[in-house]
C-alpha cells in the first residue's frame, strides 16, 4: 500500500510550512486537488446557539464548507451546537481542511479511523490560531459511526465541552448489501453531560478567560458545591483530575425533545461524547435492546441486551421497529442507575443532582399512528474473524498498563503523558499483532478510590478477548457486567473499577508515533494519556 502522506501548515502569519513525506506532490494551497473525492473545510470558531429558552449560549464549534463531493456528504447538525456529520464511503479519498477561528490552538483527532500520523490528530500537531491544517487520507475503515474531536494537549476536555465534536459515518457495499434503515430512519443520537450558569452558559472547571463561559470556582459537575473541596483552588484541581458531570442531558446539541418516529424499524447511531459520563442505556419499558453495530461497525449478527454500558467515546448501533409499541406508548430511552462510576458525588458531600450512575431519561420517542410494519433485522450482519490470541507476538506475555494515580496526576505504569516519548513497553513493531491488558486495580490512588476508565487506542480498531474483576469489586460490578458490547471491533473500551481488561490489537501499514489513553478527557488531560510507538 502506498499511503501518501501530506502535511501542509499555514502559519498565523501566512507563512506555510511543509512537511512532505513519502513520494506525494503538496496539495495545491486553499485549491481541492483534483485526486480526492471529498474536499471539506472545517472552521472551528466561537459563536453561540440558542439551546434554552432566554439567552444564547455561548459555545465553540466546527462550520463547515463542502469544496468538493456530494452534496449528502454534508450533513448540518440541526439546531445544536454540534459539528457537522460527514458521511463517505469507504476507498474514498478526503481532503479536510482545519482552520483554526479559536483564540487558543487545536487540531482534530477522526476518532476510530486508520490513518497515518500525521493524519490522525496528535497533540504535537496543534495549530495556532489563525492556522491551517490540511488533512488527506483514504478512508480505510470498514462502515460504521466515527467521530471527531479536539485534541490539543491539556485542553481536549474544555475545547469539546465548549461545543466541537461530529459523527464521521462511513458506508461500505457490504453495509449497502443489508438495506438498513436509512434517510429517516437512520438516526444518530449524540449524547452529551452539559451545565449552565443562571445566564444559560456552560460552566466548566477554571481556566483561561477566553474560553466560554468559564467560571473560576465553580464546580464541574455540580457535584462539589457545598462539598469539602468547594470554592476553587484544590477543589477545583481536584474535580478537573475526577472529571465533569452535567445536569443536563443533550441529545445532538439540543435539549431533548419528544422524537416523532414512524411505526417501522430504525437504525440508531448511539455517541457517549460527554467528557466523563459513563450511560447505561436501556428501553424504560425493559424491552431488550438489539445490538447491531459497536465502535468499528456492524457486529457478526444482532445481538439482545437488556442493557448497555456506554463510556465516553464508544458508540453502539441499535436496530429497533417501533411499531412493537402499540397505541399511545412511548418508549424513552433511558439511562439507568449503576455502582461504580466516579465515586466523587458521594465522597465529597457535593450537592450535584445527577451524579454518576443517577438514572435518567435521555430521549422519549412519539410513534405515529397508522398500521405498522413487520420488519425485522438481518440474521447476519457481516464476516467478523474469530479474535485469535495466538496471533500475537507476546501471546504468553501479554503487556500490563495498569491505570494510576499519583499526586493530583492520573498516569499509566506510573507515568504521565509525555509529548513525544514513548517507553520500551510502548514500542511495538509494524505488522504484528500484540495483546494488551489494562489493569484498573487503584494502584497509587489516594484513598483506595477507583473510577472506571474508558481507554481508547489511536489509529486502530481492536478486540476484546477478556475481562476479569477482582472479588472486592464484584458486587458493583453486577449492575454493569450484562451491559458491555466486546464484539466486533472496538477503539474504546470501558475498563471498571477492579478490573483487567484484555484486548487484541494489530499495528498494521503505519508506522509512527500514536496515543492511547483514557477517554474520561479530564482524566486525559491530567495524564492518563500516553504514547506507543509503532516501529518499521
Ligand atoms: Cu477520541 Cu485521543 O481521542
Ligand atoms: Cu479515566
Amino acid at each position: 500500500m502506498n499511503h501518501q502522506r501530506r502535511l501542509l501548515l499555514l502559519g498565523s502569519a501566512g507563512a506555510v510550512v511543509t512537511a512532505s513525506i513519502g513520494t506525494s506532490a503538496l496539495a495545491a494551497q486553499g485549491k481541492a486537488g483534483a485526486d480526492v473525492d471529498v474536499h471539506i473545510e472545517l472552521h472551528a470558531l466561537p459563536d453561540q446557539v440558542s439551546i434554552r429558552s432566554g439567552k444564547p449560549t455561548q459555545v465553540w464549534r466546527y462550520r463547515s464548507k463542502l469544496l468538493r463531493g456530494e452534496p449528502h456528504t454534508l450533513e448540518a447538525s440541526a439546531g445544536g451546537y454540534l459539528g457537522p456529520i460527514i458521511r463517505v464511503r469507504r476507498g474514498q479519498r478526503i481532503r479536510i481542511d482545519l482552520i483554526n477561528g479559536l483564540p487558543e490552538s487545536t487540531i482534530i483527532h477522526w476518532h476510530g479511523l486508520h490513518v497515518p500520523e500525521e493524519m490522525d490528530g496528535h497533540p504535537r500537531f496543534a495549530i495556532a490560531p489563525g492556522a491551517r491544517y490540511v488533512y488527506e487520507f483514504k478512508v480505510d475503515n470498514r462502515a460504521g459511526s466515527y467521530w471527531f474531536h479536539p485534541h490539543p494537549h491539556g485542553r481536549t476536555g474544555k475545547q469539546v465541552y465548549a461545543g466541537l465534536a461530529g459523527l464521521f459515518l462511513v458506508s461500505d457495499d457490504e453495509e449497502a448489501a443489508l438495506n438498513l434503515p436509512s434517510g429517516a430512519q437512520d438516526l444518530p443520537l449524540v449524547i452529551q453531560d452539559r451545565n449552565f450558569d443562571a445566564d444559560n452558559q456552560f460552566v466548566y472547571l477554571g481556566g483561561g478567560k477566553d474560553a466560554p463561559s468559564q467560571r473560576r470556582g465553580m464546580m464541574g459537575g455540580g457535584m462539589m458545591s457545598g462539598g469539602m473541596m468547594g470554592g476553587g483552588g484544590m477543589g477545583s484541581m481536584m474535580a478537573g483530575m475526577m472529571g465533569v458531570l452535567g445536569d443536563q442531558v443533550l441529545v445532538n446539541g439540543s435539549i431533548p425533545r419528544q422524537r416523532e418516529v414512524e411505526r417501522r424499524a430504525h437504525r440508531l447511531r448511539l455517541l457517549n461524547a460527554s467528557n466523563t459520563r459513563t450511560l447505561k442505556l436501556a428501553w424504560s419499558d425493559q424491552t431488550p435492546l438489539t445490538v447491531i453495530g459497536s465502535d468499528g461497525g456492524l457486529l457478526a449478527a444482532p445481538l439482545q441486551r437488556d442493557y448497555v454500558m456506554l463510556a465516553p467515546a464508544e458508540r453502539v448501533e441499535l436496530w429497533v421497529n417501533f411499531s412493537r409499541w402499540a397505541g399511545a406508548a412511548e418508549p424513552t430511552l433511558r439511562s439507568l442507575a449503576f455502582e461504580g462510576g466516579i465515586a466523587m458525588g458521594s465522597m465529597m458531600g457535593g450537592g450535584g443532582s445527577l451524579s454518576d450512575g443517577a438514572a435518567f431519561d435521555v430521549l422519549r420517542f412519539k410513534v405515529s399512528d397508522g398500521k405498522g410494519r413487520d420488519e425485522s433485522p438481518p440474521a447476519r450482519l457481516s464476516t467478523i474473524a474469530k479474535a485469535e490470541p495466538l496471533m500475537a507476538v507476546n501471546y504468553a506475555h501479554p503487556k500490563v498498563f495498569e491505570l494510576t494515580m499519583g499526586m493530583m496526576v492520573w498516569g499509566i505504569n506510573g507515568e504521565s503523558f509525555d509529548m513525544l516519548g514513548a517507553s520500551e513497553l510502548e514500542t511495538v513493531k509494524l505488522g504484528t499483532n500484540e495483546i494488551w491488558e489494562f489493569r484498573n486495580e487503584g494502584r497509587g490512588s489516594m484513598m483506595g478510590m477507583v473510577m472506571p476508565h474508558s481507554m481508547h487506542v489511536h489509529g486502530l480498531q481492536f478486540r476484546v478477548l477478556t475481562r476479569s474483576v477482582s472479588r472486592k469489586f464484584s458486587d458493583e460490578y453486577d449492575s454493569v457486567k450484562a451491559g458491555f458490547v466486546d464484539d466486533g471491533w472496538k477503539d474504546t473500551v470501558l475498563v471498571m473499577p477492579g478490573e483487567r481488561v484484555r484486548v487484541l490489537l494489530r499495528f498494521a501499514d503505519f508506522a509512527g508515533l500514536f496515543l492511547y489513553h483514557c477517554h474520561m478527557l479530564e482524566h486525559e488531560d491530567t495524564g492518563l494519556m500516553r504514547n506507543y510507538r509503532v516501529e518499521a
